[in-house]
């Protein structure tokens, strides 16, 4: 059967690997998928870049703008990165184009997420973004199909590999802060900007997503109250510890007297409690429904293999026509409230 022809707009850390995953994993990919997934065409901005792949059979478009006019492309798988740019314009073109889009940038979906499923679901096309929080972990289909017979009461979590890497290392090894963000940069974790992941926006970015899905309530980025891990030295940690205790930047939204609540913080979370656990790179989120109790997804959070699995993961399900809506439908809005930081609760 006919192949399912996919142009990869960035070639970093997850679009190497992409297509090293759609290389090794070819067969068993095509048996699921029904059919073979082919990449076709690529962008990124520099083609002398030695990227650890071979581009050779692939076209090579220098704008990413590009892309989603060729006609040798179903599908535009987005990893480039930016809430705006390129990346939305990109996605705007191939939805307009009237094909499916792929993208891992939380930025982009907590910002323009409704504009684009709504665009995604005029044109009966797919926009699918499971990377998009928690790296490889299941955790939008997770909440939007596994739980959906359910009523969500809260969703919370350990949401960047980043700052969960620099606390674990802070704590076993003792590393000073800017050296052990190098080692998480040097590992592919961080974003382009390291502070969207030190300053709490990058978890803030995936919890809007996750309240979106879980709650059945508009996107909203603005009112989630955040911070990030700049403040915390070592000594905090070494005394956390004494008390019984781990550090750890964790995201929650609860719905609640018809509000929502957003927020991003570090937490002392006890050691007995299972994101405590939650070591180096991984991500886990604990979301609460009225039937299934208390679900816990955990897994590697950042990083080139397991990004790509939940990239491909998507693309499976684009050719196999599985398209269904991007978000929980329809979106009753809840009245969201200012940012409020736990003190205040
Ligand atoms: P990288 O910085 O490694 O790669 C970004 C890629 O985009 C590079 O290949 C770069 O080109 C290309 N690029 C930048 N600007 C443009 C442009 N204007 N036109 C075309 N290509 C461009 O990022 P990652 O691979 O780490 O991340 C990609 C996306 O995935 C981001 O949205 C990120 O938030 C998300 N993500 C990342 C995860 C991770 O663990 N790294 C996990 C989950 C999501 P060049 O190489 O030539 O500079
Ligand atoms: N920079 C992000 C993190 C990548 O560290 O979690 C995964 O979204």
């Amino acid at each position: 059967s006919e192949a399912l022809r996919v142009a990869l707009a960035g070639l970093g850390t997850v679009g190497a690997g992409v297509i090293k995953l759609l290389d090794e994993n070819r067969e068993l990919i095509e048996r699921r998928a029904g059919r073979p997934i082919e990449i076709t065409a690529v962008s990124a901005r520099d083609r002398s870049r030695d990227r650890g792949v071979d581009l050779s059979p692939f076209a090579w478009e220098d704008d990413s703008a590009a892309l989603a006019a060729r006609a040798d492309v179903d599908v535009v798988a987005e990893l480039i990165g930016g809430s705006d740019g390129p990346a939305l314009n990109l996605a705007r073109d191939t939805l307009k184009a009237g094909k499916s889009f792929v993208t891992a940038n939380k930025a982009m979906i907590a910002h323009h997420g409704l504009e684009l499923a709504e665009m995604a679901e005029k044109a009966k096309v797919a926009l699918k973004y499971e990377a998009a929080v928690a790296g490889g972990i299941p955790v939008i289909k997770g909440l939007r199909e596994g739980a959906a017979a359910n009523a969500i009461t809260s969703v919370y979590g350990i949401l960047n590999g980043t700052c969960n890497y620099i606390l674990t290392e802070m704590e076993s090894a003792g590393g000073d802060f800017s050296d052990v963000l190098a080692e998480a940069q040097a590992l592919g974790y961080a974003e382009a900007d390291p502070t969207f992941d030190i300053d709490g926006i990058d978890a803030a970015h995936k919890l809007a997503i996750l309240a979106s899905l879980s709650f059945g309530t508009a996107l909203d980025f603005d009112s989630v109250a955040t911070s990030g891990i700049r403040q915390v030295i070592a000594a905090d940690i070494a005394e956390a510890r004494a008390l019984g205790f781990k550090v750890r930047l964790v995201g929650m939204a609860e719905a609640n007297g018809g509000k929502l609540f957003q927020r991003v913080h570090c937490c002392l979370v006890p050691r007995k409690h299972p994101l405590a656990h939650v070591a180096g790179s991984l991500n886990a989120i604990v979301a609460q429904g009225n039937f299934v109790g208390r679900l816990f997804f955990e897994g590697a959070g950042a990083g080139e293999g397991p990004t790509a699995s939940a990239v491909v993961a998507d693309l499976i399900d684009v050719a196999r026509g599985e398209y269904g809506p991007a978000f929980a439908m329809p979106f009753a809005r809840l009245t969201t409230s200012d940012p409020v930081n736990v003190g205040e609760r």
